[in-house]
C-alpha cells in the first residue's frame, strides 16, 4: 500500500509518524514534506497546489491513497480532481471534495448549513459591498465586541474582533472594499460568544463517524493569551473541562447533525472534520468548521490514538469506518511550538538548530525546518512542535519544557505557559 501525504508542516509530520507505526506494510511519500518526514517517508518535490504535479507523483509512485493535510488544496478541489481522473481510478482520497470543503472555505456557507440543521452557533448575517449600509445597521443592533469574518480562506487574517463601533465600521468597509481580495467579497457579522474554546475532531466515511481526541490550542503569540494571532503556539489533549456530559452534548447537538446534514444535502464527505467550539456556560457552540485536522492539534491528537491510524483511513476508503478499531489513550499529550524570533511578523530563516538529539523524552514534529549543508536549519515561523505525553498535563509539560531547554537556534521563542488556563481546573 503506497500512501501520499500532502503538506509540509507539523501536522503532516505527525500523520506520517503515526502511519509509520502501522502494522500494515505501508510505503509512505510526502509532498513536499520536511526534514522530519524525510526520516519516515520519501519526500517528493511537489507543491500540493500543483494538481498536475500531484497527478504525476501518484502515477510514478503507484499511490493507492492520498491524505490531504492543509485546507487550500481541498478548497481548490484536489479530491474532485483525483476522483474524476480515469487514470487515477481506485486512488482513495482522505479529504472532502470541494463541496464538503466549503464548510471551511466559505463562512457564509458554513453558517447557513448550521442554520439549516439547527446546529448551535452565534447569530449572524452576511453582507456584500452592495449592502454595506445594511451591515452597519445590523452591527449597530449588536453589543460590542463586533465579530467580522471574511467569507473565504484568508490565512488566519479573516477574523476581526473589535470593541469600538467606529473602528469596526472602518474595518468592515476595508474588508468589503477588497483588502483581502475575493476572500472578503462577503463578510459575516456575528454575535460575540463568551466562554472557553476547545476543538473536537472526527473522521468520517460519509456514512458514520468516529470521534477522535479533543484538544485545546493556544493561538496568541504572548503568554496569558495576549498579542497577535498565530497559526498556533501549543496544544493540549485531553481538555480537562470536556467532561463526558459536555462531550455528549457536542456529539448530539453538533457532530451527528453535521455528518447527517452533509449526507442529507448530498455532500459525500470523506475525511476529517475539525469543529472549533466555544463552551458557553456548559453548552457547546460552533465557532468554525475546518475540513482537515489542525496544526498543532494533530501533534497531540495523533499521539493519543493507540490503535492503527491506517485502519481508520482504510475504513474511510472502503466506507466501513463504523467497524474499525479506535483506541484512545488516557494519557495527556501536550505540544509546545518553538517559533522564530519576530513571528508572526517578519523573521529570519536559515539559523542552525542544535540539540534536537538531546530531546529524547519528547517527539519533535518538524514544522518550519530545512537543511543547509546537511545541517538542520530554521525555514519558517513555526519551527518545531515539541510533543510529550504524561499521566498528567503537568508531567507532559515538564518533559516538553525540559526538551526545549536542550534545543537552540538564533532568536528562538516559545510560550512558557501552555495549559496555563487549565492547570487549576478541578472536576
Ligand atoms: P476563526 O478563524 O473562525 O477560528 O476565528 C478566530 C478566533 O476568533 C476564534 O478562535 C475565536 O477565538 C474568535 N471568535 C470567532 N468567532 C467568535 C465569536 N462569535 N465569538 C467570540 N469569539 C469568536
Ligand atoms: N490550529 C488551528 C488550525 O489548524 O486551524
Amino acid at each position: 500500500m503506497n500512501i501520499l501525504i500532502l503538506g509540509s508542516g507539523g501536522r503532516e509530520h505527525a500523520i506520517t509518524w503515526k502511519l509509520a507505526q502501522s502494522a500494515r506494510q505501508l510505503s509512505l511519500f510526502v509532498a513536499p514534506g520536511n526534514p522530519g518526514t524525510s526520516s519516515l517517508a520519501v519526500n517528493l518535490r511537489v507543491d500540493p497546489l500543483d494538481f498536475q504535479g500531484v497527478r504525476a507523483a501518484i502515477v510514478a509512485n503507484n499511490i493507492n491513497m492520498v491524505v490531504v493535510g492543509p485546507e487550500t488544496p481541498l478548497a481548490e478541489g484536489i479530491a474532485d480532481f483525483i476522483e474524476n481522473d480515469p487514470a487515477l481510478s481506485g486512488v482513495a482520497v482522505i479529504g472532502p471534495c470541494r463541496d464538503g470543503a466549503m464548510l471551511e472555505g466559505s463562512k457564509d456557507f458554513a453558517k447557513a448549513f448550521m442554520m439549516r440543521h439547527s446546529i448551535p452557533t452565534a447569530a449572524y448575517a452576511t453582507f456584500t459591498p452592495d449592502t454595506v449600509d445594511d451591515a452597519i445597521r445590523f452591527m449597530s443592533g449588536l453589543k460590542p465586541p463586533y465579530v467580522l469574518k471574511a467569507d473565504g480562506l484568508a490565512a488566519g487574517k479573516g477574523v476581526l474582533i473589535i470593541n469600538d463601533f467606529d473602528e469596526a465600521v472602518t474595518e468592515l468597509r476595508a474588508m468589503l472594499g477588497g483588502r483581502l481580495g475575493a476572500a472578503g467579497s462577503k463578510v459575516v457579522i456575528e454575535e460575540y460568544l463568551t466562554g472557553i474554546e476547545m476543538s473536537a475532531f472526527v473522521i468520517t466515511d460519509g456514512i458514520s463517524y468516529r470521534v477522535l481526541p479533543e484538544a485545546k490550542d493556544y493561538k496568541r503569540i504572548g503568554e496569558g493569551d495576549t498579542g497577535k494571532n498565530t497559526g498556533g503556539m501549543g496544544a493540549v489533549s485531553p481538555v480537562p473541562f470536556a467532561k463526558p456530559s459536555f462531550l455528549a452534548k457536542v456529539e448530539d447537538s453538533i457532530i451527528r447533525p453535521t455528518v447527517e446534514g452533509l449526507r442529507a444535502e448530498g455532500i459525500d464527505y470523506r475525511g476529517f472534520i475539525f469543529f472549533g467550539l466555544m463552551n458557553v456556560n456548559g453548552d457547546p457552540f460552533v465557532i468554525e468548521y475546518n475540513a482537515r485536522l489542525g496544526d498543532p492539534e494533530s501533534e497531540v491528537i495523533l499521539p493519543r490514538i493507540g490503535s492503527d491510524l491506517y485502519e481508520l483511513l482504510d475504513g474511510v476508503a472502503r466506507r466501513d469506518l463504523a467497524s474499525r478499531n479506535l483506541v484512545i489513550s488516557q494519557e495527556t499529550a501536550v505540544t509546545v511550538m518553538m517559533v522564530s524570533g519576530g513571528y508572526p511578523d517578519s523573521y529570519g530563516k536559515g539559523f542552525a538548530i542544535t540539540g534536537t538529539e538531546k530531546a529524547g523524552e519528547s517527539i519533535l514534529f518538524h514544522s518550519g525546518t530545512g537543511t543547509a549543508d546537511g545541517h538542520l536549519v530554521t525555514s519558517g515561523g513555526r519551527v518545531l512542535a515539541v510533543t510529550s505525553k504524561g499521566k498528567t498535563m503537568e508531567e507532559a509539560l515538564a518533559k516538553s519544557y525540559s526538551s526545549i531547554r536542550e534545543i537552540s537556534f538564533n532568536g528562538m521563542n516559545y510560550r512558557r505557559d501552555i495549559g496555563f488556563d487549565l492547570k487549576n481546573y478541578k472536576e
